[in-house]
Parts: structure tokens; sequence; C-alpha cells
């Protein structure tokens, strides 16, 4: 990692198409936009060729004490999120601060190749020794150079069932976590699930934090906490802080209701996360046909004004066995399921897993603007959208200026008649 030497990058596209920019990089910070910029003295020079340079991709949802713990001790046998929750339980007494560690180390190793330079992640506090609390602020500290790492204390087995679960947030908190989490659906009773929103809102009121909780993760149209949520967030001044993730249960509701519930969430400028992966293999599983999808109301939350990103949430763990730090991915599978296939609504999903969820996160100095960081990924495609359906190749990983990670061009050698001798999958204009 060299920072210290200007770099320029010649001929990318951004994300709004502009087309044929150059980006000048000084001192880790991004200097000048514009074309046919001169190269200082001494400057990497970057030949982009028109691809598409966008600011990284962020992941406001996931879960990296249990990422790549897949087959620890079993796997998942009925693919449930229950049986995912019971797995954890067996599996955390086996945990250790080292496994815990090298697990999130290597997740972070896979997130920097794919550009994805910050992650939130919730951090289970309902073991009281908080090993895992402990192995990721350690984390943290360790990958805070090339990574930006959100740490949130989530009480996964219920602020108000779990024993301990609210002592053992409010040391997590002490010892440096960022966000406080909450889990009120799988509290005991519907009115626990509001009394824990209600406690942990005024905690985080009371000590200026950010909330972000596992909110109506449920195919259960009458769990609506999300209310609950906006409600306390709009009572205590939390505008703008405050985080609803999964919100499943909203695919479900009455209409009626939900045309009352998103003013209410934009009112007090509440943010949602969806995780389409995980939603659409985890929810409706009692279902028969026809099947619901799963995944809250994206386009109808987005156009109601309500910031939405999409999350990744598992990889590799009791929930999911699949994943590769790819939000692109994640961006491709949202679009599908919430079939959001115009053009702006497909630029809307790349914005879902870029610079939404930047802004529920409070980064600062996040996007490719003159004075923010120089933190960016050269991708092998011309726009967003060809950028999702390619799960584009990152040629180049930027951060504060230094290249951070690298992959050659994707491409196929063709051994055909009368045809060019490779191809590659970007449409040419
Ligand atoms: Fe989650």
């Amino acid at each position: 990692m060299d920072a210290s030497k200007p770099m320029l990058v010649r001929d990318a596209s951004l994300v709004d198409g502009r087309r044929h920019q150059d980006v000048l990089v000084q001192g880790g910070r991004i200097a000048a936009i514009g074309t046919r910029l001169a190269a200082p003295d001494g400057a990497r020079v970057i030949e982009a060729g028109g691809m598409l340079l966008s600011p990284p991709f962020v992941d406001a949802h996931f879960h990296m004490d249990a990422t790549l713990s897949h087959g620890l001790p079993r796997v998942n046998a009925s693919g449930t999120l229950l049986e995912g929750i019971a797995l954890w339980s067996e599996l955390k007494p086996a945990l250790t601060q080292r496994s815990l560690v090298e697990r999130a180390l290597q997740y972070c190793d896979w997130a920097v190749a794919k550009g994805l330079l910050a992650i939130r992640t919730h951090v289970d506090v309902c073991d009281d020794r908080l090993l895992a609390v402990e192995a990721l602020l350690q984390v943290r500290k360790t990958v805070a150079p090339y990574l930006d790492l959100q740490l949130v204390a989530f009480p996964q087995d219920g602020l108000l069932r779990a024993p301990n679960a609210l002592a053992n947030l409010t040391r997590a908190l002490d010892m440096g976590v960022d966000v406080v989490g909450g889990i009120p659906h799988f509290e005991r009773t519907m009115a626990d699930g509001a009394e824990s929103v209600r406690v942990l809102c005024e905690l985080a009121a009371a000590r200026g934090l950010r909330v972000d909780m596992h909110c109506d993760e449920t195919d259960d149209p009458l769990s609506r906490h999300i209310e609950t949520l906006a409600f306390h967030t709009q009572r205590l001044g939390l505008h703008g802080r405050v985080t609803g993730s999964h919100l499943t249960s909203m695919h479900s509701m009455d209409n009626y209701y939900v045309g009352k519930l998103l003013p209410l969430m934009r009112e007090a400028q509440v943010h949602a996360i969806a995780n389409p992966l995980i939603n659409i293999t985890l929810q409706g599983r009692v279902d028969t046909y026809p099947k619901r999808r799963g995944m809250t109301r994206v386009p109808e939350l987005m156009a109601a004004g309500i910031n939405v990103a999409f999350g990744h949430d598992c990889v590799m763990d009791p929930w999911y066995s699949l994943g590769s730090a790819d939000m692109l991915e994640v961006a491709q599978m949202g679009l599908h399921v919430a079939q959001m296939t115009s053009q702006a609504q497909m630029r809307a999903c790349f914005d879902a897993v870029t610079v939404n969820p930047a802004r529920l996160m409070g980064l600062a100095g996040y996007g490719i603007e003159v004075g923010n960081h120089a933190d960016f990924v050269l991708l092998q495609a011309r726009d967003p959208v060809e950028a999702i359906r390619l799960r584009a190749n990152r040629l180049l990983v930027v951060r504060r200026g230094a290249i951070v990670a690298s992959a050659p061009a994707a491409t196929a050698t063709l051994n055909l008649p009368g045809r060019p001798q490779s191809v590659d999958w970007t449409l040419r204009r």
C-alpha cells in the first residue's frame, strides 16, 4: 500500500453517467475530477479504458461473528431461521477468540478483494463471556487501515427473553461497540417486543448512539414492531439515526396499513435494510403455494422517500451456506425479488449496495467527489446496470489512494473460425 504517490485514473465512467472522466488523487483524497487532467510528476497513471469507477461497496447488515462457520458443529438441515438460531446456540460454547478473529479476518480479505470496504456487523451479546465482542473489537482495529467496520450490540436470543442480555449489551457498548441492536419479534410476546424497542431506543438516545434492529423478520403480517421503532425514533428525536433491518413481515401486511406505516417511517427518517439472499431463502418456509417472496417492499419504501439498503446478512454460517462478500450478487438478487427491472430501478439497486448504506452508517468522506477519501473500485463494466448483470470483476480496489486489491480482466479465449480470438461480456457502445 503506497498512498504517498499521486494517482491519476484516466478515462473512467462514473455512476452518475459521466463518461471519459479523469480522477486525480493526492494525499489519500480526491483532488480533481475532469477531462484531460495532467498527471503530476511521479504519479501512478491508471488507464480505466471507459470502465466504471464506483465508490466502494458497503454492507450495512452482516454477522461477522458467525461468518465462515458453516458446518460447525453441523449444517442447518431444515434451512430455517429458527434452526439457524438453535444451531448458533450449539456453536457458541465452542467459540474461541482466536477462531472468531481468524474467520472474521478471512472474510475481510474476501470483502476487500470484492471492493467491499465498509461493513456494519451485528455481534451477539448473549454469551456472558462477550468473546465475540472482544474478537470483533480487535478485528475492527486491525482492519481499520483498509476497511471500516461498525459493530452493533445484538441480543440474538432476545433482550428480555435471554438472561443478562441487557447487562451484556450495556457492557458491550461500554467496551466500544458502536450501535444499539435488538430483535423485538424474537421476544416472548408482542408486548415484550414493543418494550424492548422502547428500552433500546432510550439507551441509544442517552448515549448518543445509532440504532439498528432486526425488526419483524417473520412472515406474520401482524408483526408491527417497525411502527413502534418509528414511534420511539420520532419521540426521542433520533431522526436519521435509526434503521429497521429485514422488515420482512411488511411483504404480508395489509395494504391499507402499509399506507399509514410508510409516512410514519419517513417522518422519523428511519432507514430500511432488506437482505435479499437471506429473505428469499428463509421466509415463506411454512407456505405451500402461492409461496411468498419474503422480502420487504423495497420499491414502495424507496418511492416513499425512505433510504433503503441491501445487506448480505450471512455468508457460510448457520443460516446460509453460500456467499462470497459480493455485494453485486446481493444487488442482483434484490433486483429480481423486488422485480425492479426498469433502468432507474436497476440503478437504485446499485445505490442500495453503495451510497444508501454509506448514508445510514454515517460514513464521512464517502463518494467520488472532490475532497472525499480516495476510496473506489474500478469495475469491468461500463455502467451500474452492467455491473449488476455481470457481477463485474473488480479490476482495482483503492483505499485512501493506495491499491489494496487487483484482479486481471475476465476474458475467455475463443477458437472459432472467422471470429475474434477473445471475448468479454461488456457491451460496447
Ligand atoms: Fe441479520
